[in-house]
């Protein structure tokens, strides 16, 4: 969507996948969709160097409003857990640089059974968000038919764009259809959105991580070309820091998401993640890499029987990422390649492996092994080739 947000994928914090719909504020106020959570997270992202690094958007997802509607027909939060309202939490996101974004469902109800936004309620509550200066939408899909989607999906788009307000507007229309043409048509989804939740939830757990780089990666020829600045794939939330995940698997999501030009919306508690988590999060390079302005969504270039996958994305400046990705389950496994093997066309190229900080010369023909641990990556900013560089050569006037 070409409203000048998003050029690059967005980054911050949903709340979805680590606090699903705890509304239990009496037994469990740290936890429960309130208020003080987003304040929570928010403090978080601007004191702990977050928000620095990228991770600006501070996303409500589900459970958040009253079961009723205002006298005036606007949706409302609920008032126990939300008591100063959805005005004063973007207040405060705008006063530590954040962003906040709320979230919507095209049906008569949300998935969690709170009041929708179905056809006839788009342009009042488009313009509800945009009157509480809410920077993002993610509008669900429960409980609405392939033909509602179809004239919804692109109606909010224009609702949002006639509030004149910047909002970013994240679809999950294709997680309903199967994510895939005819029934997805990719183009019209890069004109009304900005991202797109393509697949199913992802869980807190190294199967479900596979099986949505799996979905991925079989039709990355379909989705490659739909992705661009201004509109991306979401592979669904970072499940980094929670209980599922191994600190390989970590690696592991980060930098595939890196490569997939995902967006990077972690789900986690803030205030209690480890700093390996953390580290891992907050890697400089790999987020670098996720936000390279080119954008274009990299691809699984190799799928050896011996379970490596080697991934690849085009970088600009010439350079690009290489991810090479162990499924296996027994212990690191040497990998013998070359970069000419992958791809690399002649020249000599600067490595710098983005998790151990090593860097390294290697020219395209020379065989090389890595020690790729189990379920774990080696991810590798390759800069471009170097060439013999004529004015190192040439200097004023004279051949040197
Ligand atoms: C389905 C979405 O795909 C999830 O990300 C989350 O928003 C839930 N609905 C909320 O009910």
């Amino acid at each position: 969507l070409d409203n000048g947000l998003m050029r690059t994928p967005p980054m911050g914090w949903l709340a979805w996948e680590r606090f699903r719909c705890d509304t239990d504020c009496e037994h469990d106020p740290k936890n429960c969709i309130s208020e003080n959570l987003f304040i929570d997270m928010a403090d978080r992202l601007s004191e702990d160097g977050w928000k620095e690094l990228g991770y600006v958007y501070v996303n409500i997802d589900d459970c958040w409003s009253s079961m009723e509607r205002d006298e005036q027909g606007r949706l409302q939060p609920d008032p126990k857990r939300f008591p100063g309202g959805i005005h004063k939490l973007t207040r405060y996101m705008h006063d530590r640089g954040l962003k906040l974004g709320i979230y919507g469902d095209m049906g008569k109800h949300t998935c969690g059974g709170y009041p929708g936004t179905p056809m006839e309620k788009i342009e009042i509550d488009a313009f509800t968000f945009a009157d509480w200066e809410v920077d993002m939408l993610k509008y669900d899909g429960c409980w609405s038919n392939a033909t509602e989607q179809e004239q919804g999906y692109p109606l909010m788009s224009k609702a949002l764009n006639a509030t004149g307000r910047p909002i970013g507007y994240s679809c999950s229309w294709p997680a309903y259809q199967g994510g895939l043409p005819p029934k997805v048509n990719y183009t019209q989804l890069g004109e009304i959105c900005n991202l797109w939740r393509n697949y199913g939830d992802i869980q807190d757990s190294w199967d479900s991580v596979l099986n949505v780089i799996d979905w991925f990666s079989k039709n990355q020829d379909v989705l490659i070309p739909a992705a661009g600045p201004g509109q991306w794939n979401d592979p669904d939330m970072l499940i980094i820091g929670n209980f599922g995940l191994s600190m390989d698997q970590s690696r592991a999501q980060m930098a595939l998401w890196a490569i997939m030009a995902a967006p990077l919306f972690m789900s986690t508690d803030l205030r209690t993640i480890s700093s390996g988590a953390r580290s891992i999060l907050q890697n400089k390079i790999v987020i670098s890499i996720n936000q390279d302005p080119m954008g274009v969504q990299g691809r699984r270039i190799l799928k050896e029987k011996n379970g490596i996958e080697v991934f690849w994305r085009p970088l600009s400046s010439n350079a690009s990422a290489l991810v090479i990705f162990s499924r296996r389950n027994d212990m690191p496994y040497r990998y013998q390649t070359s970069l000419s093997k992958l791809n690399y066309t002649t020249g000599s190229y600067k490595i710098y492996d983005v998790f151990t900080d090593k860097t390294m010369m290697l020219k395209d023909s020379t065989d090389f092994v890595v020690s790729v641990n189990p379920t774990g990556v080696v991810m590798w900013y390759v800069s471009a080739p170097a060439k013999r560089n004529f004015l190192q050569f040439y200097k004023g006037g004279k051949l040197q």
